[in-house]
Order: C-alpha cells, then sequence, then structure tokens
C-alpha cells in the first residue's frame, strides 16, 4: 500500500537552544536555571553530564544545516534562546546573539528549509527565576517583551512562531514532581505556574498581532491521551479529571480562548484555584493560535483511585487519579515508556471533533534508546527498531489525514542526539549520531530512512 502524505507537507525534525547550542555561558549569555542547578548540583544529571556538552549548534550550525538538507528536510524546529538573546532578561539585546541567530535562520533559507521557531523550550533565564519565575507576573510582561524582540528583529525570517514548548512540563517537573528547577512540590504554586504561563502566551498572541507580523504564531503542547481503565464512571470520571489538568489546561485556552468549565469547577471544589485579575479573561482569549504543534510519546493509562487519599496530605493529581499497568501494552525497552501509536490518531480525530479541526501538525515524535552503541554495524547505528517506530505512527497519520483531520506536517524528536535535561544523553533520539569527545556527526539508518520518506512524500509498504 502506499501512503502518500499531502502536498506541501512538512517533513523535518526538532531541537532546543539549551540541548544544541552549546556554549552555555559564552557569547554574553547568562546562565538559564539550566545552567545554574548544573553548576550547584551536577549529580541531578545522568553521569553528571551538563548542557556545556551538546553538539554545540552554536560553531557547527553551517555543517549541521548542510546535513538536515542532506536529510531532505523541508522544516526544521529549533528555539531561540532568551538568557542568550537579552542575557539580563529585560535590557538590552545581546548583538552577538542576534548575528548568531540572524546568519542562522539566513542558511535555513538559503537552503529552502523552512525554520520554525519556539521562544521557550523550558529555558528561563536564572535572573528570571530569582524573581520568582512564571510565579511572577512581572516575567509574563518581560516575556512579552523578549517576544516582541524576536518578531521585530527575526519576523522577516521566520513564517511559523511558537510561544512555548510541552508548557505543562516545567509545571510537573519544577512544581509537582521535582525532575525541574526549583524543585518546588506544592500544586497551589504549580497552578499559579500553569496559569501564568497561559498569560504569557496570550500576551505574546496579542503582541504579534497588534505588530501585524507576518505568518503565524502558535504553541506545542505534548498530549497525552488519558484512556481509562475501564468504562465504569470512576474509571472514566478519573481519565476525564488527567485530561482535564495534563490536556486541556493549555489545550482549551489556546483553541478556544478559554478555560474548560469542568476544570475551574474541579479547581474549585478543592480551593485550588489560581488568583485572576481584572482583563485575564479577555487577555486569554486573545491568546488563540493559528497553528498547533502536538507532541505525541506515549498516552497515560488512567483509573480511579482504589482507596481514599489522606485527608492530611497536601493536595496533587494523585487525589483525583491513578495510573495502571494495561496488561499487554507494547514498552519501549530502554525508555520504559509506552508505544501506542493509534494515540496520534485519536489525538487528531480528537481535534477534529471537538475543536474545530485546527491546522496542526506532529512537532514531535520519536524513541529514546539507551546505550545505541551496540547496534553498530559497518560504522552505522542500524535503528530498525526506530524505523519501525516512525513508519507506524506515520501510518496512523496517515490515516487521521485521510480522514480529514488537518495535520501540515510530521517531525521528529530529534535531528542530532541531544543533551535532555536530567536524563542527559542516556536516551538517544537523533536521527544522526553524536560522538561527544570528537564532535563527529555520522547518519543513522533512521536518518536514511526518512530522507527517502521525506523525498517521496511518503512511502509504500
Ligand atoms: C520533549 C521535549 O520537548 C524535549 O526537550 C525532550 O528532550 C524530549 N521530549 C525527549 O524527552
Amino acid at each position: 500500500m502506499k501512503y502518500a502524505f499531502p502536498e506541501n507537507f512538512w517533513w523535518g525534525s526538532a531541537s532546543s537552544a539549551q540541548q544544541t547550542e552549546g556554549e552555555s555561558l559564552k557569547g554574553g549569555k547568562s546562565a538559564t536555571t539550566w545552567d545554574a542547578w548544573y553548576a550547584s548540583q551536577p549529580w541531578r544529571f545522568h553521569q553528571q553530564v551538563g548542557p556545556q556538552d551538546t553538539s554545540t549548534f552554536y560553531q557547527h550550525w553551517r555543517e549541521d544545516i548542510a546535513l538536515l538538507k542532506e536529510l531532505n528536510h523541508n522544516s526544521f524546529r529549533t528555539s531561540i534562546s532568551w538568557s542568550r538573546l537579552i542575557p539580563d532578561g529585560t535590557g538590552e539585546v545581546n548583538r552577538e546573539a542576534v548575528a548568531f541567530y540572524s546568519n542562522m535562520l539566513n542558511e535555513l533559507a538559503e537552503q529552502g528549509i523552512e525554520p520554525f521557531i519556539t521562544l521557550f523550550h523550558f529555558d528561563m533565564p536564572m535572573v528570571m527565576q530569582e524573581k520568582g519565575g512564571w510565579e511572577n507576573r512581572e516575567v509574563v510582561e518581560a516575556f512579552t517583551r523578549y517576544a516582541q524582540i524576536c518578531f521585530d528583529l527575526f519576523g522577516h525570517q521566520v513564517k511559523h512562531w511558537f510561544t512555548f514548548n510541552e508548557p505543562i512540563v516545567p509545571v510537573e517537573g519544577g512544581y509537582l514532581y521535582d525532575f525541574h528547577y526549583p524543585n518546588v512540590v506544592d500544586f497551589r504554586r504549580a497552578a499559579t505556574v500553569a496559569y501564568n504561563t497561559v498569560l504569557a502566551h496570550a500576551s505574546a498572541v496579542r503582541a504579534f498581532r497588534a505588530g501585524h507580523h507576518p505568518g503565524e504564531i502558535g504553541i506545542v503542547l505534548n498530549l497525552t491521551p488519558s484512556y481509562p481503565r475501564s468504562q465504569h464512571p470512576a474509571d472514566l470520571k478519573a481519565a476525564h479529571h488527567a485530561d482535564l489538568l495534563f490536556n486541556r489546561s493549555f489545550l482549551d485556552p489556546v483553541l478556544l480562548g478559554e478555560y474548560p468549565a469542568d476544570l475551574v469547577a474541579l479547581l474549585k471544589e478543592y480551593d485550588q484555584l489560581p488568583a485572576c485579575h481584572l482583563g485575564d479573561k479577555e487577555l486569554i482569549a486573545a491568546g488563540k493560535i493559528d497553528l498547533l504543534g502536538i507532541n505525541y510519546y506515549q498516552p497515560r493509562r488512567v483509573k480511579c483511585r482504589d482507596s481514599a487519599v489522606n485527608p492530611e496530605s497536601p493536595f496533587m493529581p494523585e487525589w483525583l487519579f491513578d495510573y495502571y499497568e494495561m496488561p499487554g501494552r507494547k514498552m519501549n525497552p530502554w525508555r520504559g515508556w509506552e508505544i501506542y501509536e493509534p494515540g496520534i490518531y485519536d489525538i487528531l480525530v480528537n481535534l477534529r471533533d471537538n475543536y474545530g479541526n485546527p491546522r496542526c501538525f506532529i512537532s514531535e515524535n520519536g524513541m529514546g534508546v539507551e546505550n545505541e552503541q551496540r547496534f553498530i554495524e559497518n560504522g552505522q547505528i542500524n535503528d530498525q527498531y526506530r524505523i519501525a517506530f516512525i513508519t507506524d505512527h506515520l501510518k496512523w497519520l496517515h490515516k487521521g489525514i485521510s480522514e480529514g483531520c488537518n495535520c501540515l506536517g510530521y517531525h521528529m524528536w530529534t535531528f542530532i542526539d541531544n543533551w535532555s535535561w536530567c536524563n542527559a544523553y542516556k536516551n538517544r533520539y537523533g536521527f544522526v549520531q553524536l560522538d561527544l569527545e570528537t564532535q563527529k556527526r555520522t547518519v543513522k539508518k533512521s536518518g536514511e530512512w526518512f530522507a527517502a520518506t521525506a523525498k517521496n512524500n511518503g512511502f509504500d509498504e
């Protein structure tokens, strides 16, 4: 069967500034929370490898863009680093950073590769975190100014902007489950951070529209379909709650311009509603997007709690639902994540049926593998498992598109193996293998497969 994709489908891959640029404290850049956290607690990071150890895109951008071209990418997502562009967060623009981003964007244009640019990919400048990060509304204003500066500086080069990448992750990691700085475990503070992130998003969108910048603006969300264990009302309710907290807390504001009434009612019921200011409602309504990026890795398997929560314990999502191990589910043996290809289709159908079928694309999908060198054959990683992973997801994506879903592209995470936060290089995701010592890049089998698929705008099977 032939799996042909629509004309002008975006084929590419995604990365981010902190994970690839390197030179984390050079070129005028100030520290992000990651740089600062690594400096004080390196043991938090796999094998104590920190954010300075990357593929140094800051130096290698020209050769990396040539490689993107070689792999037939027509599009590529990366991010701008706020702490590189405006080192003190609110003041002077760093001219060296402007030159770097502008040269890099020119080179992408030269090679016929569309840049997709994210403004915030987990990398809060430490100076802003010291002011309270997203808990402080002043940071929302500073972010809006940073976004405006990016639109003004690079608006003639970038046609697809994204305010945030996976904004729920810093909420979970930094304020609920201790895998991002500032390692707080407090639902109320998490809710404030999530709320202010929605405001920051909306405020940047409003600035984009007010400036009449060319192109379009969106956000990248990691959507995790929440499947109930059974049709029992208690399991259905649990899955609904997981969906409200982890998907719809961002999805509804950015697509519908408002919060789901059920989410507001739920937070009210448990007295966890963040403080709202006059004008917030209108601001959130102004944050509706043109294009949604969908990161899909795995679903959530949800059940109701088997026992009542201890009323003395502070409120956490665990009050509302629990996870369960679905028998027979397919797992990535190296990452412990479930592989469930129909999830990509379910996400698209949900968007089509419940959100007016917005313009969207798969902005990340991928497979992290440990000790990938053991698959080297004749000097090249023969990652058949990754090719199978992509093929299977593309088939479900194709089905969604053939049933009318408005999906315009597919980007893999990631291009060259990159530094992945606390996991550092534990799981590698790239189309291209990185030798950290020598900086040598070697295309994996999946990279060659993807190049052929992009060239043919699909595949036969
Ligand atoms: C999604 C995030 O956007 C990215 O930064 C991360 O490295 C990958 N997931 C893999 O965990």
